[in-house]
Parts: C-alpha cells; structure tokens; sequence
C-alpha cells in the first residue's frame, strides 16, 4: 500500500492503472476510521483493481465554532487498518495541496438541497462537501465511488453535484 500526500504523486501511483484501463475504486473519508469506511473499502475491492482511499479534513465543510482544529487525525491507525483489508493506495494531502491558500474561495453551490433539513442548522457544510469531492473526483478520476448511506442528505448532495456537472 502506498500513501501519497500530492495530487503529482497520486497522479503518477495510478498512471499505469489508467493506462491500463484497470476500474479504480474510490473511497473518500476525513480519516478516524471505523467498520463502516473498512466496509466500503471491502466492497470497492471486490469489484475494483485499484482502491483508493482519500484522507482529508476537508476545513470548508466546518462552521465557525464546529471541531476542525479538534477533529481527530489518526493516521498511523487508520493506516493500518487499510492495509488489512487491502487498500492500494491512501490520498492524505495537506489543505494547500487541496485549495492553495484560499479554501473558502474554491467553494461551488449546490443548489436548495445543501439549506434543506441538516442544512438549516449548518450553513456552508453542504457547499463544502461538494465542493470537495468535485475537487477529489477531477483528481482521482475513479470509475466508481463509494460513499455510506448513513449519511442521507451527504449522499443526495453527492448526486446532485455529479449530475450538475456531468462527472458520471
Ligand atoms: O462523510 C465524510 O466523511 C465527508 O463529508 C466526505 C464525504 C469525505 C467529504 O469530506
């Protein structure tokens, strides 16, 4: 398994599956991992060749006085734990790699659906996470993309970004 803090290093780690065509999974996390990431990660090797896993606490999806200086990095353990169940390849960049040095400039709009139910009490959150995962599907270019379903409204934003912007 390899890490790759840099969008050039990631690049080059998956040239040869791009070029050979090989189905590149994707599964997209902020780290703190537990069973259900693991679990995505077990679904995406079943089907893919190539397994990566991003690791980003992704600042433009905080609110002011929301945890982003607090939230738990970890990881050496999440490490280990993707190397047992056979991730290839960890994305840990750093915030600058990501945004360069304005995050909250890159931000997209969703639409309505980002101010509806969660959205109410977290204004912006629902803009950051698309805006990231835009920003982590033009890098990583997977063939498929996994995401819980625990998170109800996370996954319809998801949706709704792919189709606004024809990355299917
Ligand atoms: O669900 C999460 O962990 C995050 O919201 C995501 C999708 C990785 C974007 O930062």
């Amino acid at each position: 398994m390899k890490t790759e803090t840099t969008i050039q290093g990631l690049t080059a780690s998956l040239a040869p599956a791009r070029t050979t065509k090989k189905l590149i999974g994707f599964v997209p996390t902020m780290g703190n991992l537990h069973e259900g990431h693991l679990t995505l990660v077990r679904a995406a090797k079943k089907i893919c060749d190539v397994v990566v896993v991003s690791i980003f606490v992704n600042p433009i999806q905080f609110g002011a006085g929301e945890d982003f200086d607090s939230y738990p990095r970890t990881l050496e353990q999440d490490s280990r734990l993707l190397a047992d169940v056979g991730c290839d390849i960890i994305f840990a960049p750093s915030v600058e790699q990501m945004y360069g040095k304005h995050p909250r400039l890159t931000n997209i709009r969703v639409g309505q659906i980002t101010n509806d139910l969660c959205g109410e009490s977290r204004p912006g959150h629902f803009d950051g996470v698309g805006t990231i995962v835009k920003r982590l599907f033009e890098i990583v270019a997977p063939t498929k993309a996994y995401f819980g379903e625990k998170d109800f409204q996370q996954l319809q934003i998801v949706k709704k970004m792919v189709a606004k912007n024809n990355l299917k």
